[in-house]
């Protein structure tokens, strides 16, 4: 496997980003028992708590664990100081509980919460612009980390005035805002680093070559710009740039499919195994998205905006996620743990370090979950939701089992 270990940061770093993250995805599944679909909002303040919780406690958190290790490898030279990376997570997952509760009940911890996150936020943007500096050479991949990050630190400070906003310190017009953080945070942020990091990550596991790179980076830049535009647009009040954003954001993730599809159709590898199976579901789960936000466009309804939200969330990024924990995990450890006895005795395969039957019922029960709530919020259906969010409840716990083998594999037990 091509990844440049000769930077790498100890595994005992990264295990509290990935385990912390596990548990949040866990708390928020169960969450979800709590809402009835016939009268659920996206802007209830229970809303607003999952979604925070889930996408700062579990999204974010794997985000920040992964470019711990990924930082190095894309821009080829070390962390400007890695041990800053031991305050993140304590600090982003007590922001992150802090903040949820705040939406939920006591409005006043979530600006005490928005603000410890937000020194996590900070801390890490820090330091990645430090690292950044050091390097010599710029490229495309180091461009999309220096706009993602950009997007970020702008949402944030957006999303900080909201939140004293929301409880009642300052006065703000919270609704003109919400575009804008929402823009600039979820797409801006999460999205273009997923994109930016497909390409490393895609053609690594997929042992993809030969093939144009030009329609993700196409799709990175059409998609900043719709960003920027749906920004604008809040400031200035203009409709013209608010749907020209959209348009060129869904055009760009459309970019962004067909280059995965090119990808997929150069793979040398056909291996069906749990990676491929979750990646597959994920772009399903991405492509159905997309047609219900042009749908929404033209018809904006709760029900199309929570299902469609639903399936990018739950459907696109945690299957992302976990598909890429269920290679990144068995590496690290088997790279710390084993590798230096190659050739000196007998050693695990990387496969091995893979829960294999566990893995198969976490995507299935979590894959089958997922659409069945999707179906539930789709219809208005509440019955029809809790059964998938029981569904998808179980396939979590799988999936907190999983990362939790993966982490505490031992040579003694094992091999
Ligand atoms: C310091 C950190 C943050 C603070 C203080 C914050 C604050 C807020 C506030 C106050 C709202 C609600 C506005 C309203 O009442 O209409 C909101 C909405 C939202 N935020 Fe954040 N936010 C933060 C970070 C993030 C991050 C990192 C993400 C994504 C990765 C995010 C995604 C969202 C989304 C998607 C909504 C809309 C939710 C909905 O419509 O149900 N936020 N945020």
């Amino acid at each position: 496997m091509n990844i440049s270990t000769a930077f790498a940061p100890p595994f005992k770093l990264i295990a509290p980003f990935f385990i912390l993250a596990a548990f949040v995805f866990v708390i928020s599944i169960s969450m979800l028992f709590g809402f009835d679909v016939q009268i659920i909002h996206n802007l209830d303040s229970a809303v607003l708590s999952w979604v925070h919780l889930f996408l700062l406690g579990f999204v974010m958190m794997i985000i920040f664990g992964a470019m711990a290790q990924l930082v190095p490898v894309v821009l080829e030279v070390g962390h400007f100081a890695v041990d800053l990376y031991y305050a993140i997570y304590p600090l982003l997952f007590i922001g992150t509980i802090l903040m949820a509760l705040g939406f939920y009940v006591y409005p006043i911890l979530l600006s005490f919460g928005g603000i410890i996150a937000f020194i996590a936020f900070s801390i890490f943007l820090v330091e990645t612009f430090l690292t950044i500096l050091k390097v010599k050479k710029m490229n495309f991949v180091i461009l999309t980390v220096i706009v993602a990050n950009s997007f970020l630190l702008f949402g944030l400070i957006i999303g900080i005035i909201m939140a004293l906003g929301y409880t009642g310190i300052i006065s703000v017009d919270i609704h003109s805002l919400l575009k804008t953080h929402v823009f600039l945070v979820f797409f801006g942020y999460v999205g273009v680093t997923i994109m930016g990091m497909s390409l490393i990550l895609l053609p690594m596991f997929w042992l993809s070559h030969d093939f144009t790179w030009n329609y993700v980076k196409s799709a990175l830049v059409i998609l900043s710009l719709g960003i920027i535009l749906v920004s604008f647009s809040t400031l200035f009040d203009n409709k013209i740039f608010e749907y020209l954003g959209y348009f060129l954001s869904i055009f760009a993730f459309f970019l962004y499919f067909y280059q995965i599809y090119i990808i997929y159709k150069t793979r040398v590898r056909v291996e069906i195994d749990i990676y491929f199976k979750s990646m597959l579901f994920s772009y399903i789960c991405l492509s159905i998205a997309l047609i219900l936000a042009i749908f929404y466009l033209y018809n904006p309804s709760q029900e199309l905006l929570l299902t469609f939200s639903w399936l990018i969330f739950a459907g696109y990024i945690t299957f992302v996620i976990t598909g890429h924990l269920y290679k990144i995990i068995p590496f690290l450890v088997w790279y710390e743990r084993f590798s230096p006895y190659v050739g000196k005795r007998k050693v695990p395969m990387l496969a091995d370090l893979i829960p294999q039957k566990s893995s198969k019922f976490q995507f299935l029960l979590t894959s089958i979950g997922v659409t069945i709530v999707a179906l539930g919020l789709f219809s208005g259906v509440d019955t029809i939701y809790k059964s998938g969010v029981s569904i998808l409840f179980i396939g979590s716990i799988f999936l907190v089992k999983d990362i939790l083998f993966m982490i505490n594999f031992k040579e003694e037990k094992n091999v």
